[in-house]
């Protein structure tokens, strides 16, 4: 039987691909600091890669902060990479963003473009999927951006998607042949970050409001088209608003990557 081990990613993402993944037959396991597996140690790596036909590479840096997160993700690919290599993995995808590659004076950004290039130099087949920004994570963004009841947000262009689809894809891209190459997936609609904060103060309303602010939080100043690939990637059918009528406040994720 097929063993994919999947490394990282919020709960939500593992736990789903691990899911759909056992429902098709596939022995997936969920590898993370809590199961004994830490990436940038080695502590449990190859233990766990024993035997696995797959790698899904979804773990994230605790810190955005530029020099940790560029340590974090190199060290943390390097040693999962040599393990995999050791234990025969024959195919590794990994979970990366969209404009990963056009952004060089943001940190995190520049950190997810090494891992991407330690993947290309390490000889093993791979599949990068770069994805939108998760559903899952607007509420956490304006979590961060809140002062004295307001939100501030830029009107940054994204094109989320919900971790179900995002995680779907996973799936599929672990059933398919390395591509040996970038497979981009996003959410239906391109909506500015301001109105998706509008948009989720509509369908929750806690007395907060949004205020336009082109210089606050985590995307400012990222010009329109960056984040929402381009007419190769493929589109997800879940809109955000139906998305937001169907789940409850509390399917909101802690604090991720952007
Ligand atoms: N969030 C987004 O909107 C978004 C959009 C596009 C792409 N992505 C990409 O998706 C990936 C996952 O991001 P996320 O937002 O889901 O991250 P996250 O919520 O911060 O989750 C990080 C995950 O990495 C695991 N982890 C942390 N340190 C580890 C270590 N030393 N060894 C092994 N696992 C470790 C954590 O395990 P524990 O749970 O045990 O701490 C957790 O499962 C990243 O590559 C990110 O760039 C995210």
């Amino acid at each position: 039987m097929m063993k994919v081990v999947v490394v990282g990613g919020t709960g939500l993402i593992r736990w789903q691909v691990v899911g759909m993944l056992r429902s098709s037959g596939r022995n997936a396991v969920s590898a993370a600091p809590v199961t004994g597996v830490d990436t940038l140690t080695g502590r449990g790596v190859a233990q766990i890669l024993k035997g696995a036909d797959v790698v899904v590479d979804a773990f994230s840096s605790p810190s955005f902060e530029a020099r940790a997160s560029l340590d974090f993700f190199t060290r943390s690919a390097r040693n999962l990479m040599a393990a995999a290599q050791r234990t025969g993995v024959q195919h590794y995808v990994m979970l990366s963003l969209i404009g990963v590659d056009q952004l060089p004076e943001n940190g995190y950004f520049r950190a997810k473009s090494a891992q991407e290039r330690v993947l290309r130099d390490s000889g093993l087949p791979y599949t990068i999927v770069r994805t939108a920004q998760f559903f899952e994570f607007i509420a956490p963004i304006m979590g961060l951006s809140t002062r004295e009841g307001r939100v501030h947000l830029p009107s940054t262009q994204l094109r989320p998607i919900a971790a179900v689809d995002v995680a779907a894809a996973i799936a599929a891209a672990v059933e398919e042949e390395p591509l040996y190459g970038v497979r981009q997936v996003a959410g239906p609609e391109i909506h500015r970050l301001n109105r998706l904060g509008e948009i989720t103060l509509a369908a929750r309303p806690d007395g907060r409001r949004v205020v336009t602010d082109e210089n606050a939080g985590l995307f400012a100043g990222i010009p329109d088209a960056v984040l929402t690939g381009d007419d190769t990637a493929t589109t997800a059918s879940t809109c955000y608003e139906d998305w937001l009528k169907r789940h409850p406040r509390k399917a909101m994720t802690r604090i991720g990557a952007p």
